[in-house]
């Protein structure tokens, strides 16, 4: 039977553009997928968006137009990013899909006859950024630990998955196969979970609720929640139940997903399946976060890095490229702008862009044009091809445990052995001496082949570069350059044409000016629309600050006097972002008829304005100096 690889990434929510964190995930499961198709696996990868639920039908609501129009167009964006990164999915799914929705109603249907979904009465506090159910102990000052907002408190019939009666399945099933979540530390903190007793899980919304998901089959008045909706893509892709896809990828499918969601699918996704009679996937591979210049990225916090701005930059192939290297797979990695060019400079340009330059410059100068004929290898050339089989194995083993940055630490190491051999063999100095000609040429001959060798090493990781370095070598048709080929040197016929072309990865300059902005808050969600006379409601006056002091015991509260044509005290949450002393003399806006209300022991009379404290809090100001206590409208 033919070797088979299948890998997903996660379907991305439709409430916002891509990010480096989604670019990374799909530009992984590529070079995998690249890797495996090289190595004649017959390959399946499947990424796609996620489209239902509350989050999608509030950016909905907020865009002003309906949930499936919104998702039409970010799924859009997202099946239009892909290929500008060279991405080579074979399928594209959206959880809208009709086959998926078909799928979904079978799963629960299939569920619920064999008695593992069940009717029952819920409370608990949900988060909308993470489409779930919290318990009290999991929040931290009552706030949701990845967000940072209060979740509502939700009271509700609902629908229930039986997840606890696998409990002990699944916890024998990741002992019995060390491997199934990988690397080890999350397959622990999976082990941690189970250790505490599995609730079922809340798998419905009342339509009363929301009304954009898949209907139940067993119940008209009630939506599929969004994660048991969304897992059951990775089966609808491949062609459950009968498709052939199916039958060929779905017993070697591994998922790929950063560690914000290891939960749905260490726990919630192996039970699903366990309860429809489908055999688990094979490997969960998890990897870790990317910061921005150290702080959290998400789309909610709104400093996202967009990959096109990256691409158009700096080039498709370094940004590819830095993502790969620079993050430890399993460990957060933080992007800077800054060691972004700095990798681009000394690895690319430096080591791998002036060792292609440099061969071809020679093989064009001292040569006829063509690539000499390989000679026996002297003793003294044994280093080429010595390392370059060592690192193959090196890669191939990478590859194994999703070790690609150690992947291209040992390509690396090839090109760096490549380039001592020139300045050890000296070309130059042999080409004063016509007797020298056959050494000169088998030396040649041989920085052509380690040419060949690294273009086959680096193709999943950089395949346009790769292409690039082929052609200047005379090798037109990549088919059959793979591992195996590399392995036995001398691939590179004699006689093949030569040229030399611009430089692969022209060096870049960092300027702190230029650096791409990354601060743009977007999509966060709108509230509802309210009436003119509901705004007239709210009485905002222009205030001067008269004497601000930090209240005793609080790390963030300001006990604030302020005059609006009256002299009154309000309290202001702001102490981590503005001193005491820097108020003094403000002028700010206040909501002077908001009920009092008693803050650390010290009564507030109104409330002061000021950007919310994701945004970065900051103050409300005017360009001319305003009336103490104007009204504002
Ligand atoms: N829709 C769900 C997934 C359902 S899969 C059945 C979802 N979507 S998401 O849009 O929030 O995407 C989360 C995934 O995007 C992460 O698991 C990861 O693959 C990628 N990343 C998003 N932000 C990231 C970082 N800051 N760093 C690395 N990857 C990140 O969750």
């Amino acid at each position: 039977m033919e070797k088979a690889y299948f890998i997903t990434t996660p379907i991305y929510y439709v409430n916002a553009s891509p990010h480096i964190g989604h670019a990374y995930t799909t530009i992984v499961a590529d070079v995998l997928a690249r890797y495996y198709r090289l190595a004649g696996y017959q390959t399946f990868f499947v990424t796609g968006t996620d489209e239902h639920g509350d989050k999608i039908a509030e950016a909905a609501q907020k865009a002003g137009i309906s949930p499936k129009a919104y998702a039409d167009q970010i799924s859009a964006q997202f099946r239009a990013l892909w290929p500008e990164l060279a991405v080579t999915n074979d399928y594209f799914i959206r959880t809208t899909d009709p086959n998926h929705v078909e799928n979904v109603r079978r799963i629960l249907q299939k569920v619920h006859d064999t008695g593992d979904i069940y009717f029952g009465h819920y409370e608990g506090y949900y988060c909308v950024g993470c489409e779930r159910f919290y318990m009290e102990k999991e929040l931290v000052d009552g706030l949701c630990p990845d967000h940072q907002i209060k979740p509502e408190f939700r009271k509700e019939s609902n629908y229930f998955f039986r997840m606890s009666k696998y409990q002990d399945w699944l916890l024998r099933y990741i002992q019995d196969h060390p491997d199934f979540i990988r690397p080890e530390r999350y397959k622990n903190e999976v082990l941690a979970f189970l250790r505490e007793p599995l609730e079922d899980l809340c798998i419905s919304r009342p339509k009363t609720r929301l009304t954009w998901g898949i209907t139940l089959p067993f119940d008209e008045n009630y939506v599929t929640y969004v994660w048991f909706d969304a897992l059951i893509n990775y089966i609808t892709a491949p062609g459950y139940p009968d498709g052939a896809n199916f039958k060929t990828f779905w017993p070697v499918a591994q998922h790929l997903i950063a560690k914000d969601i290891l939960k749905p699918h260490g726990i919630y996704w192996p039970t699903m399946l366990k309860a429809a009679g489908i055999e688990p996937y094979r490997h969960l591979n998890v990897h870790g976060y990317w910061n921005v210049d150290q702080s959290k990225m998400s789309k909610s916090l709104g400093n996202v890095v967009k990959p096109l701005d990256l691409k158009d930059k700096y080039g498709l192939d370094p940004f590819r490229y830095f993502l790969l290297r620079d993050m430890v797979f399993g460990l957060d990695s933080s992007f800077s702008e800054e060691s972004f060019v700095q990798r681009i400079n000394a690895e690319l340009a430096n080591d791998l862009g002036n060792l292609v330059s440099r061969s071809l410059t020679m093989a064009l100068k001292y040569g006829d044009g063509n690539a000499p004929a390989p000679r026996a290898p002297a003793d003294e050339d044994r280093i080429l091809m010595e390392t370059a089989s060592r690192v193959v194995t090196e890669v191939e083993a990478c590859f194994e445990d999703l070790a690609l940055h150690k992947a291209l630490m040992a390509i690396w190491e090839f090109i760096n052995v490549t380039n001592k051999y020139i300045v050890e063999r000296e070309p130059w100095t042999l080409a004063r001496d016509p007797a020298n000609q056959a050494r000169l040429a088998s030396i040649l001959y041989n920085l052509l082949e380690s040419l060949r060798v690294i273009a086959v090493l680096v193709t999943p990781f950089m395949p346009g570069s790769a292409k690039k370095i082929m052609d200047q070598i005379g090798i037109a048709d990549m088919t059959g350059q793979n591992f195996d080929s590399i392995r036995r040197w001398g691939g590179l016929p004699a006689g093949s044409t030569l040229k030399r072309e611009e430089s692969l990865f022209p060096r870049v300059e960092f300027k702190k000016e230029e650096k791409l902005e990354t601060k743009k808050l977007e999509m966060s969600p709108m509230k509802p629309e309210i009436s003119y006379e509901d705004f007239e409601k709210v009485d905002l006056r222009v205030a001067k600050v008269l004497a601000a002091e930090a209240v005793p015991k609080s790390s963030k509260l300001l006990k604030l006097k302020i005059d609006i044509g009256e002299e009154r005290t309000i309290v202001a949450g702001m102490g981590k972002d503005y001193k005491p002393e820097e108020m003094i003399g403000k002028n700010i806006v206040v909501v002077v008829n908001l009920k009092p209300t008693k803050l650390m022991g010290v009564e507030s009379h109104g409330m002061l304005l000021a950007t919310d404290a994701e945004a970065g809090l900051t103050l409300l100001s005017f360009d001319r100096d305003p009336k103490t206590g104007a009204k504002i409208r």
